[in-house]
């Protein structure tokens, strides 16, 4: 409800209604967190609330046990009325610094809550966050550390299981996979999930469907070890990068389990990360580096043992006529960080 500028104007003639505002707009609070606050008796605080409350300038929600109190900054579609320009200019204004220490120590204290918290739900938190928030938000997050605007590519795309979290995380996404089974669920996939920046091409790594230097990344996950000619490919990955641009691989480790390859029908046994590094480097890639990853138990003990996992990442140069990597400048070195360098 929006309160007459009348009201208004006399809820806020007061200067402890004033003052119990500015620390509202700082923080929400309750009752008695306002009387360690502003050092004032309950029975004043909770007055003057009531006055905030009907003139329209605070609202309270029920925390646990109490109320906590927020003031009405934008809402009810004030953004540029009168109540909002004077919470804004309320709230611009600085706390006195004994008031300041005092709603920072209230404000530290509920650290202690917290804390208590979550040592009663430490054993059961994983699945707490499975339950509401899924498995992997986290992963999607980590993808806006690369700049939005790239245009990136999904080699191997099978039924598009990355590409939501590619669309949603960059501008353009081409989808390429040789198999139309494939290509058709991707696009039911990525229909679905109502994304339209999506370019799906029949293709394979060693004959991608694209202009060169179309790219800013392009990832090939789990594609590698069913391509006839990997080091082929990943001269035809590089081309179609940028100066610049980011490879991402991840690929089965070499394994002997002749149960997984079978059902899986791959090529090749994983690879040798040494091994694909060399390749990697050779078509023209700078700065690869590589490391396992860690895969999940398998859901279904009678499964035949997969390989490990790994991903490996390497950059087209900037400047090639800088690039020593094939006239071997570029040598293995063991890393602190888990990642080797070739
Ligand atoms: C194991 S699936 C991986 C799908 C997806 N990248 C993922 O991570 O779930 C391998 C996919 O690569 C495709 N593929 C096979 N040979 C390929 C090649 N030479 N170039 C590109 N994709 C290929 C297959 O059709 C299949 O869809």
């Amino acid at each position: 409800m929006l309160a007459e500028p009348d009201n208004l104007l006399k809820a806020l003639a007061d200067p402890t209604r004033r003052r119990i505002l500015q620390v509202l707009a700082a923080s929400e609070l309750g009752v008695n967190d306002l009387v360690t606050v502003l050092h004032l008796p309950q029975s004043t605080v909770s007055r003057q609330l009531k006055t905030l409350r009907d003139a329209g300038l605070v609202d309270a929600r029920h925390e646990r046990t109490s109320a906590t109190y927020f003031p009405l900054l934008g809402a009810n579609g004030d953004a540029h009325g009168l109540r909002d320009h004077l919470l804004h200019w309320l709230r611009d204004q600085e706390l006195p610094a004994p008031l300041r220490m005092r709603l920072r120590q209230v404000l530290r204290s509920r650290q202690t809550e917290n804390d208590a918290y979550f040592a009663r739900v430490a054993n059961h938190w994983d699945r707490m966050r499975t339950d509401f928030f899924g498995p992997s938000f986290h992963l999607e997050a980590l993808t806006a550390l690369l700049p939005s605007t790239w245009t990136v590519a999904d080699m191997g795309t099978g039924t598009g299981y990355l590409l939501p979290q590619l669309a949603a995380a960059f501008t353009h996404v081409h989808a390429v996979d040789p198999v139309a089974e494939m290509l058709e669920a991707a696009r039911s996939r990525v229909a679905l999930a109502g994304l339209t920046n999506v370019e799906f091409h029949a293709g394979t790594a060693s004959a991608v469907p694209l202009p060169g230097e179309a790219l800013d990344l392009c990832v090939a996950s789990l594609v590698l070890h069913h391509e006839p000619e990997p080091a082929q490919a990943l001269c035809e990955l590089h081309r179609v990068l940028r100066r610049g641009g980011r490879l991402l691989i991840i690929e089965q480790s070499a394994h002997h389990e002749q149960a997984f390859h079978d059902l899986m029908q791959d090529r090749w046994w994983g690879f040798e990360m040494d091994a694909l590094a060399a390749d990697v480097t050779s078509a023209g890639f700078i700065d690869v580096r590589w490391r396992m990853l860690a895969t999940a138990e398998p859901a279904n003990a009678s499964a035949p043992q997969a390989p490990q996992l790994f991903v490996m990442t390497a950059t087209r140069p900037a400047d090639e006529t800088l690039n020593g990597a094939q006239h071997g400048r570029y040598r293995r070195s063991a890393d602190d960080d888990g990642w080797r360098q070739y």
